[in-house]
């Protein structure tokens, strides 16, 4: 399945809903596209909750924090091999721990101090892994953020497999609205398209100067992350050797870093 948002291509070798998602634009691909559960759609709808249940595998190994299981999507699942047109929602980015975010969770996991008694907002959360080590270090206060509503749910379920009491999801595109106030911004892996990565790039500038908020970016070394200018802002905090699961699934990436944003 290997993950690189590199440009359009999520380099996913393996089958079915995840060749769809190569040949999509990236994540900017309609995340609302054929998903039922649009806007405010409960978290715990119970038709989705089962769905996830049924086509996800808890699984804990083969990235960098196996001490957080979630439910992703592996060979023992369908719809890895599945025709992706088959595949009812939008492309399940919430269903891959992407390197980015295991990066920044190791991080978190490793270095309480970075969150303890803080407020801290995971920017594009996926699958919730780096705002639940967040949670595990400490975290006073959690939002995670996912245009996606279907990961809403799977973050839901994955703040349950970890014992951890869910933290509020927001699924509204968080850059359209008022900047609210945090000590710390994480972004695991979101720099995989060039329009979203400026987006991002102002966005966090106007965060660090009106708030003096702190921003760890998660990054494997992605086509559109090294060649951006947000480059010339960043102080690199450490950096991972990523495991053999994750460089199979990941075409020719092997470590994934995180960075300190200085504008
Ligand atoms: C490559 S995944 C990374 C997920 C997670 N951070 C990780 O590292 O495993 C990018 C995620 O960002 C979400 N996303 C894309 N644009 C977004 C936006 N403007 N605001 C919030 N989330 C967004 C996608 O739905 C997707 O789940």
């Amino acid at each position: 399945m290997a993950v690189s948002p590199a440009g359009r291509t999520l380099a996913l070798n393996h089958g079915g809903v995840f060749r769809k998602a190569v040949r999509s634009s990236g994540l900017s691909l309609c995340p609302w596209g054929r998903c039922a559960w649009r806007g405010n759609g409960s978290f715990l709808d119970p038709e989705v909750k089962a769905f996830l249940e049924e086509n996800t595998e808890v699984t804990s190994s083969g990235s960098l924090t196996p001490e957080i299981r979630l439910r992703l999507l592996t060979p023992r699942c369908k719809f890895w091999w599945e025709r992706a047109d088959l595949w009812p929602h939008s492309d399940p980015y919430w269903a891959i721990y992407w390197p980015g975010g295991q990066a920044l969770s190791r991080y978190l996991l490793d270095n309480p101090d970075v969150v303890r008694g803080k407020s801290v907002l995971d920017l594009g959360s996926g699958c919730g892994a780096t705002a639940i080590a967040a949670k595990m270090s400490g975290a006073s206060r959690i939002l995670a953020n996912d245009i996606d509503p279907i990961a809403g749910m799977a973050i839901t379920l994955n703040c349950e497999l970890n014992q951890l009491k869910p933290f509020p999801i927001l699924t509204k595109n968080i850059l359209d609205l008022e900047q609210d106030k945090w000590d710390l911004v994480v972004l695991g892996d979101m720099f995989y398209d060039e329009d979203l990565a400026d987006s991002l790039h102002q966005w966090l500038k106007d965060c660090f100067w009106t708030h003096k908020t702190q921003v760890l970016i998660g990054d494997p070394g992605r086509p559109q992350f090294r060649g951006h200018s947000i480059q010339h802002q960043l102080h690199k905090v450490v950096e991972y050797s990523l495991p053999e699961p994750t460089r199979q699934e990941n075409n020719g990436l092997t470590t994934s870093a995180v960075w300190d944003f200085q504008p």
